[in-house]
């Protein structure tokens, strides 16, 4: 198997080169010629849940593998946020993932809920308030800016203490040997699931003592509330059916509405799913895993011949709309078995594979489903996801997918770490920096994939002059 060729954005000199590429592969992407500013649909506010986002860019949650081990921010984590802050973007979805409880951690890391609540609310208020200075610094004002927590449970990729300690709500053949699941590991019991109920409930209510505006049930990227959402092979009575498989989130949303009334919810959803892949021994290229086809569905948005599959998505999405759910943050797949997919990327992390298609494929897949979904729910806020791979031609393509009403947010992940004023610039009508743009190299998920803090090593000068860069180099050497 050959790597294929392609060229990355960045590579392109003119918009209409760059637009020439998108429209070969797909001829309902294209970009807005001239860009307008805050006074074009990007710079337009959105009425969501009686509050008013003051604009469509959106951090999406970034975790840095940086707070202390009983789960509060540190120096990093608060730099994080700050820089959230300054993005002038009006929508922060989440911050960062913060573990509903310890042993649902991903990492030793990972900020968290300690039975302490305290501990949690006192950390939380911190990086609240860290945000919104640095928002007003910037020169913004606190109007229109709506923040949320992304609250998790890490399900099988649980490390709280930074050996795998797997907590599985089905088993599967090749999940099972990645997470390091084994023989007659136990599946969590029902009894156990419904205990979580609490937790979600109180850490909505410590985000919420802590002001934040609403909290994410995160149902994405392989964690457990999403492996839940794919458990058709479960027995009993959060396994099988649909209305099994949802009925742990509905039980959440119920309880968190009880203990914290007045948040608002949002949730960030795998809406489709690609097939499990793998590097090639040879090539290094990323392929495939084969499944058995006779076994039950395996996961949820993709259907038993491995393809991505819109229809329960959707019949989850409309029911969020019943439970009076507006706000929905699309992404796709999962970092653990299909990174390609997940964050496009022109250079893989130490743990992933060479880019099985064109990531600008892989970014028309986020656009293209969000627009599906926009279509069939038009009553969501969507938020869309994968444009960091874009690079120069990311406002381009952000203003035309908002302004043809495709999208309601633009959500952006990594561009945040090595550029975070780049919603400002944008917004500004300002040229952006070239030297501060994305280049996707993969270090912000090498680095924590080896035991590091998350950050932009390239392109940030903390994290480049900073005492971890030279083991990052050397990963860096050893994975290529
Ligand atoms: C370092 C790093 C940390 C991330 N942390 C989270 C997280 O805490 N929660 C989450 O839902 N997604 C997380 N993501 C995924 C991003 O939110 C986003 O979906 C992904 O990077 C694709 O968007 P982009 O192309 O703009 O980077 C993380 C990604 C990276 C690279
Ligand atoms: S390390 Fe920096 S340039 Fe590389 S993907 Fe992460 S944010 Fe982008």
């Amino acid at each position: 198997m050959n790597a294929p060729r392609f060229v990355p954005p960045g590579h392109h000199r003119t918009l209409a080169a760059f637009r020439e590429q998108l429209r070969a592969l797909d001829p309902d992407s294209d970009v807005d010629e001239t860009l307008l500013g805050a006074a074009g649909p990007l710079g337009a506010p959105l009425d969501v849940d009686g509050r008013r986002i003051g604009n469509r860019f959106c951090v999406h949650p970034m975790e840095g593998w940086d707070g202390t081990t009983d789960g509060r921010p540190t120096e990093r984590t608060l730099r994080r946020w700050t820089n959230f802050g300054v993005s002038g973007a009006k929508l922060v979805w989440g911050g960062e993932a913060f573990a509903v409880r310890p042993d649902g951690r991903a990492n030793p890391n990972q900020l968290c809920l300690m039975p302490d609540s305290d501990l949690a609310r006192d950390g939380l208020r911190a990086l609240l308030s860290a945000l919104k200075d640095a928002h007003v610094h910037a020169g913004s004002s606190l109007d229109g800016l709506v923040v949320g927590l992304q609250l998790t449970h890490s399900g099988r990729w649980s490390r709280p203490l930074g050996e795998k300690a797997p907590r599985i709500a089905v088993r599967h053949p090749e999940l099972d040997r990645r997470a390091g699941v084994s023989g007659d590991h136990a599946v969590l019991s029902d009894d156990e699931l419904l205990a979580l109920v609490d937790d979600y409930a109180r850490a909505a209510l410590v985000a919420q003592q802590a002001g934040f505006d609403f909290v994410d049930v995160k149902c994405c990227h392989g964690y457990l509330l999403h492996e839940l959402l794919g458990a058709h092979a479960r027995p009993g009575p959060f396994g099988g059916s649909f209305e099994n498989r949802t009925r742990l989130f509905r039980a959440i949303v119920a309880a968190i509405r009880a203990r914290a009334p007045g948040l608002a919810i949002g949730v960030r959803l795998s809406v489709i799913d690609v097939p499990i892949h793998e590097k090639d021994a040879a090539s290094g290229v990323g392929q495939p895993v084969a499944t058995d086809p006779r076994l039950p569905p395996l996961g949820f948005g993709i259907d038993t011949a491995g393809r991505p599959a819109l229809d329960e998505s959707l019949r989850f999405l409309r029911m969020l709309r019943e439970l009076g759910i507006r706000l929905v943050n699309l992404t796709i797949g999962s970092p653990y078995t299909c990174p390609h997919a997940q964050r496009p990327a022109a250079y893989p992390p130490s743990d992933g594979y060479l880019p099985p298609e064109d990531p600008l494929l892989s970014v028309i897949r986020h656009l293209r489903v969000t627009r599906e979904v926009k279509r069939a729910v038009p009553e969501l806020a969507v938020v869309g996801t994968g444009y960091s791979y874009l690079q120069e031609w990311l406002p381009y393509v952000a203003q035309r997918e908002v302004r043809m009403g495709h999208v309601d947010f633009v959500g952006l992940g990594r561009s945040m770490l090595s550029y975070p004023e780049l919603p400002r610039d944008a917004l500004a009508g300002a040229t952006l920096d070239r030297r501060r743009i994305c280049r996707t190299f993969s270090d912000c998920t090498t680095a924590p994939r080896n035991g590091l803090p998350s950050g932009c090593y390239p392109l940030d000068p903390f994290y480049r002059q900073g005492a971890d860069a030279a083991a990052l180099a050397q990963l860096r050497k050893e994975s290529r």
